[in-house]
């Protein structure tokens, strides 16, 4: 039995550390993501947790080291709730591999993306708690994993500036969906920076350390960076990349999906919508000529800001073979790029070109 039978329903691209998508079907069929099919981001070893023996540490430029036991966190301070979209950077590399090749990568569809229901404390609690001294500019987080980078054996971590740290929907989480985080989501307790790529969410978190700086560690420093099309592996100067924070705007078809056969006529198309920056997504719209005109297609659940949000339209279409194409546009009057090409990064993120799926109708 694999170890990891729980996420059978899932798409595994690796099975050690896991790393696997939610198929695009059962993605969509629920606002809510169900833990078993939740989409599963590792770089390294799964840690097992003892949560009594488990200590969160408060350190670096605060008034106070402090520690706290997942009790001390549920009785001390205030327990708070957010509907959040969690998105992988890597989302949709597959079609950037397609431009040109990435190597070393998971190709990912536009699958690795899920939506929870999360509880937990404030960061901004614990801070005020610990006491923030005036020097602090960053909040770095440490997980209790390792992975295995460059020939060296490195923890997990990320940092984010105080001022995102401090807003009301940044958490530490310990449940999902009214049930305790599963090992492979972070049990005891993870980070969550809402509207942020995935990889600022630090799973197993074990140490929180205040300081003037970003973090130094790997998957901040050099990796979940963009550099532009020309830059490559060899060519690469590390302090040159732009740090990934907030999600791009992006909306994709799960259904139909790419290249099925269907029967002409009314074809029901669904799909996900998100945007990063605590800007509301205003509008969904389809075209099966590429682009030349656009038809609205209806929002159909939309919660939290910091959410996905759900859109379908009926199209009637002809025999024949077919391209449908989603864009979306943001309350700020934004929309996602038309080509792909244009976006290609080495590291092959933040793909969010329009989608498009190929249909035969026959
Ligand atoms: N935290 C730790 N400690 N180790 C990891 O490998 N992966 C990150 C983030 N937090 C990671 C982590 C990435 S890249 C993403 S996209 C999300 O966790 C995925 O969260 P999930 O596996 O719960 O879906």
């Amino acid at each position: 039995m694999s170890a990891h039978s729980t996420y059978s329903q899932l798409t595994v691209y690796q099975e050690e550390p896991l790393n696997a998508g939610t198929p695009l079907e059962p993605l969509r069929r629920a606002f809510l993501t169900p833990q078993d099919l939740f989409f599963v981001r590792t770089h390294g070893s799964r840690p097992v947790v003892d949560q009594e023996a488990y200590r969160l540490v408060v350190n670096g430029m605060v008034q106070q080291q402090m520690e706290f036991s997942l009790t001390d966190l549920l009785t001390q301070f205030a327990q708070h709730t957010v509907t959040a979209t969690l998105v992988c950077a890597g989302s949709r590399r597959n079609e950037l591999a397609a431009v040109r090749p990435l190597s070393g990568k998971v190709l990912w569809g536009p699958d690795p993306i899920s939506t929870a229901k999360w509880r937990g404390v404030r960061l901004y609690d614990i801070l005020q708690a610990a006491g923030i001294e005036a020097e602090a500019q960053y909040v770095a987080f440490c997980g209790l994993d390792e992975a295995h980078e460059e020939g060296k054996h490195v923890s997990f971590g990320s940092s984010v500036r105080l001022e995102k740290a401090l807003s009301p929907e940044v958490l530490l989480v310990y449940e999902m969906n009214d049930a305790p985080l599963a090992p492979e989501h972070g049990f005891p307790l993870r980070a969550l920076i809402p509207g942020y790529v995935g990889a600022r969410s630090v799973k197993w978190l074990q140490t929180i350390t205040l300081q003037s700086q970003p973090s130094t560690n790997y998957f901040q420093d050099r990796d979940y960076k963009i550099f532009p099309p020309d830059i490559t592996e060899e060519t690469v100067d590390w302090t040159q990349g732009k740090t990934l924070e907030e999600v791009a705007l992006n909306s994709v078809i799960c259904t139909p999906h790419d290249g099925e056969t269907r029967k002409a006529g009314p074809i029901n198309v669904q799909g996900y919508a998100i945007s990063g920056e605590g800007v509301p997504i205003e509008r969904i719209e389809l075209s099966t000529n590429q682009g030349a005109t656009w038809l609205p297609a209806a929002i159909t659940e939309k919660t939290d800001l910091w959410a996905w949000c759900f859109w379908e339209a009926t199209l009637n279409l002809p025999s024949g073979d077919c391209q449908i194409t989603v864009r979306a546009w943001d309350a700020s009057g934004k929309t996602q790029p038309e080509r792909v090409q244009p976006l290609w990064n080495f590291k092959g993120y933040a793909n969010n070109a329009w989608h498009q799926i190929r249909l035969h109708l026959s």
